[in-house]
This record gives structure tokens, C-alpha cells and sequence, in this order.
């Protein structure tokens, strides 16, 4: 790198962005974020008091990409992260951009072959392979614990989803496509990984079931109204409580998808966004035994394995630990955080991928198509071999 400290700009600084730029922002360890683009000036203002008053801002993406910069956090709303991904590529500049990586897989290839071109540095922020239980899992699984993969099945309570995605711009098409996308990305990719291969048939079911028929609608005005963890109301239940979602409403909140991948292995995902609880659960099955987590990474958070013949035991036949973390991501995002700044200063092999990246979009499209044309069974596109090669051997 040019410089001993790296200088880091970021573009939406609110959200995502807030806690990505306190965790990239260490002075003290050669990381220092110099410049910040939101469109609220709230958000800005907070940006200075956390990076101090010296920092260049401005509410213009193209604007920060000019400045004397090593690295950009792009933690933008979903349907933004094409068009800012490449113009901080073109500049040569390392980019960590949040999942989805864009809404289209055409957008992904778009990214990928601009990374490729000016030599860049792409890491995409897929933090749940930081996540303890998933690493716990994926060390056992290669380890051969459950022998060779056949099959995983996921379920995604997304119980905090009224106020997570019914709020804002998440409920809207235009900007995320479809949940199947913006919030399965995540486990598709953990699916991928834990199984060895990428979803190359899928389809779906699903439908808005429940949040567009509640009263007290409000327009979006482009501002963030989704309610933060701290400011949940957990006796907001039953969800038909809600009121004050978005005006428009038109991703579904109830949907579940099948995949073959690319090596034979069938798996399924479900996803419903009104649970009473929020967490995921992953069972993969193996010739040799079966493997599940219980838990996020919350206290009491255990990964169990069944390798002999049995009924109903429900603590396996050996059970994990799993460290805890205060974090709701499981103490994920410093691991990610930190992963990608020694990417930025050394590059090579990172334990996300690009191309893994592109991979989830790719299955999470697919499977909104088919949900939306009757659960029809579709083809998944493969990332084009010259740039899967490249990036697999490290990238720039
Ligand atoms: N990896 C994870 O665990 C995780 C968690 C949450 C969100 N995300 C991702 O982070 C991204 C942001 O999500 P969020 O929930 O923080 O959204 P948000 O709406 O809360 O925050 C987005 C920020 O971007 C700003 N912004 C919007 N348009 C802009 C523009 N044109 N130029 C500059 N700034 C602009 C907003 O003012 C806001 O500060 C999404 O892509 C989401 O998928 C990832």
C-alpha cells in the first residue's frame, strides 16, 4: 500500500455504516476513516463528531471517490451498490460493499469484471462466515464429522422482520428485489459454503402473506424509519399489532426455496419474516451423521452432531459449545472488519469471496423469478470462468 496508515472512506455512513465505520476507524492500529457521503446530514454530523471535524464530506458518492484514499465501505441500500461499487473500482480503490452484492446478476458480473480490469481489491461483506456457530460447523463438516454432504436444510425465523424490513426501503422491489435476496444472500452463501458448491438449479414458493394487510401506512421519504435493535419493541406482539410500515409493500415476507448445487447436494431454504422468535437453524445431512446448530451465538448457542443410529435424541451425540458474543451478529462484524483491512494491506486469501458473493445473488434471483412465475424450475447462471479463475486465485 502507498501509505503506513490507510486512509478509508465510506459511502452511507448511517445503519450498516455507522458500526462498519467505528470498527474500521482505529488510529491507534493504522486505519483512520477520513471521508464520509450520506445523504442525511444528521448522519453526517455524527460522522464528524465520531472521526473528527477534519474529515471530508459530502452527500455525493462521486465527489469521495476523487479523494486521496486506500479503501471504501459502501454500506448504501441495496438497489445503489452497482453503480458506487464500480466507480470506486475504477478509481483502483479496495472496496468492502455490503451484501447483496448488487440486484442483478448482471450488476454482480459488472463489479467482478471492474475489480478484474483496474486490478481493485473487491470484498464483500458476508459476515455470517465470522460467525462462530457457522465455522464450528463448516470445521467439522471438512473435518468429515458427518461424512459427504447430501443435503442441508436452513430455517430463517425472521422474527424481527416487521421492523427490520416492512419498514423502509426494504419493502420495496425497485430497491432490493426480493427478501429471497436481500436477507437470504446471507444463507445462501452459508449453504454454499458449508456444502462445497454453488446452487446451479432452483425454484420457489412463497407470497406477502401478512404485512399488506396492516393499517397506518406511512410514505417513504427516503429517510431510514427501520427501528434499530435498541429501539425494539419486543411486546410488539402478534405482529398484526405493527403499524407505521411502508407506504408500499411488495416484497413477500413468507417464502422457501429448493437448490440443487453444483455438486449434487439438495438444499432447502424457508424464510418467514413474523416469528415470534429471530435466529436460523441449519441442519446438514451427511452419509455419516447429521449436524445442527441451535442458536446464533447467544448465550446457551450449541452445534450438535448425530453419528449413531437412534429415535428421538434431541442432544445428539456430541455437543458443541459455542462462544458468545454481545453483538447480534454473533461477534462477527470486528472478525470481518479486521479480515478486511489486512485484505487492503496485503491481499490474498480472505475466508469471504467475491465470487461466492456474486454465487448468492445469482440463487437468491433465480428463486424470486421462480416464485413470482408460479414455482417454476430454473437454471442458475455460472460466473463466467475466466473470472471465476482469477478471483479464486486471490484477485489483486
Ligand atoms: N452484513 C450484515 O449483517 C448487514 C446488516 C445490515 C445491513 N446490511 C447491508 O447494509 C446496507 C445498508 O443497510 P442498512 O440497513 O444500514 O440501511 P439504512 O437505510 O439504515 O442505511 C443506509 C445509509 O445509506 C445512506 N444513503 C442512502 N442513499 C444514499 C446515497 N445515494 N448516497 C449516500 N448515502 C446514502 C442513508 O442515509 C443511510 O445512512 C444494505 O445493503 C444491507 O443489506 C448488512
Amino acid at each position: 500500500m502507498k501509505k503506513s496508515e490507510l486512509r478509508i472512506g465510506q459511502i452511507g455512513s448511517g445503519g450498516r455504516g455507522e458500526l462498519l465505520g467505528r470498527l474500521a476507524h482505529q488510529p491507534k492500529h493504522g486505519s483512520r476513516v477520513v471521508a464520509c457521503c450520506d445523504h442525511n446530514p444528521k448522519t453526517i454530523a455524527r460522522c464528524r463528531a465520531d472521526f473528527g471535524d477534519t474529515i471530508f464530506t459530502t452527500a455525493d458518492y462521486r465527489e469521495l471517490v476523487k479523494q486521496d484514499l486506500d479503501a471504501v465501505i459502501i454500506a448504501t441500500p441495496d438497489f445503489l451498490h452497482e453503480e458506487q461499487a464500480v466507480a470506486v473500482l475504477e478509481q483502483g480503490l479496495a472496496l468492502y460493499l455490503e451484501k447483496p452484492m448488487a440486484l442483478t446478476v448482471e450488476g454482480c458480473d459488472r463489479i467482478l469484471a471492474t475489480a478484474k480490469k483496474h486490478k481493485a481489491r473487491l470484498y464483500v461483506g458476508h459476515n455470517m462466515r465470522h460467525m462462530a456457530f457457522v465455522r464450528k460447523m463448516k470445521a467439522l463438516i471438512d473435518a468429515g464429522a458427518i461424512g459427504e454432504v447430501k443435503a442441508c436444510w436452513c430455517r430463517h425465523f425472521v422474527g424481527h422482520g416487521g421492523d427490520f424490513y416492512f419498514r423502509d426501503w426494504h419493502a420495496e422491489r425497485r430497491y432490493t428485489n426480493s427478501l429471497l435476496l436481500q436477507k437470504a444472500a446471507h444463507d445462501i452463501d452459508i449453504i454454499h459454503w458449508l456444502c462445497g458448491g454453488y446452487s446451479r438449479t432452483v425454484n420457489a414458493l412463497g407470497a406477502l402473506t401478512l404485512y399488506d394487510q396492516l393499517p397506518g401506512r406511512k410514505p417513504n421519504t427516503g429517510t431510514p424509519r427501520k427501528v434499530t435493535v435498541d429501539e425494539m419493541d419486543l411486546t410488539l406482539f402478534p405482529p398484526t399489532k405493527m403499524r407505521g410500515l411502508n407506504h408500499r409493500i411488495d416484497v413477500e415476507d413468507l417464502s422457501s426455496m429448493q437448490m440443487k448445487l453444483s455438486n449434487g447436494v439438495f438444499a432447502t431454504y424457508a424464510q418467514c419474516h413474523y416469528t415470534p422468535d429471530y435466529w436460523r437453524n441449519y441442519t446438514v445431512i451427511g452419509t455419516e451423521g447429521r449436524i445442527e446448530n441451535f442458536g446464533n451465538g447467544e448465550p446457551g448457542t450449541v452445534v450438535r452432531v448425530w453419528n449413531q443410529r437412534t429415535n428421538f435424541k434431541p442432544k445428539g451425540d456430541v455437543e458443541y459449545k459455542i462462544r458468545t458474543a454481545r453483538d447480534m451478529h454473533g461477534g462477527a462484524d470486528p472478525l470481518i472488519v479486521a479480515e478486511f483491512l489486512r485484505y487492503v494491506r496485503e491481499g490474498g486469501r480472505t475466508d469471504t469471496s467475491p465470487i461466492a458473493a456474486r454465487e448468492s445473488v445469482a440463487a437468491g434471483c433465480a428463486a424470486t423469478e421462480s416464485l413470482r412465475h408460479g414455482g417454476v424450475v430454473l437454471k442458475v447462471p455460472p460466473t463466467k470462468a475466466a473470472l471465476a479463475r482469477w478471483f479464486e486465485n486471490g484477485g489483486a
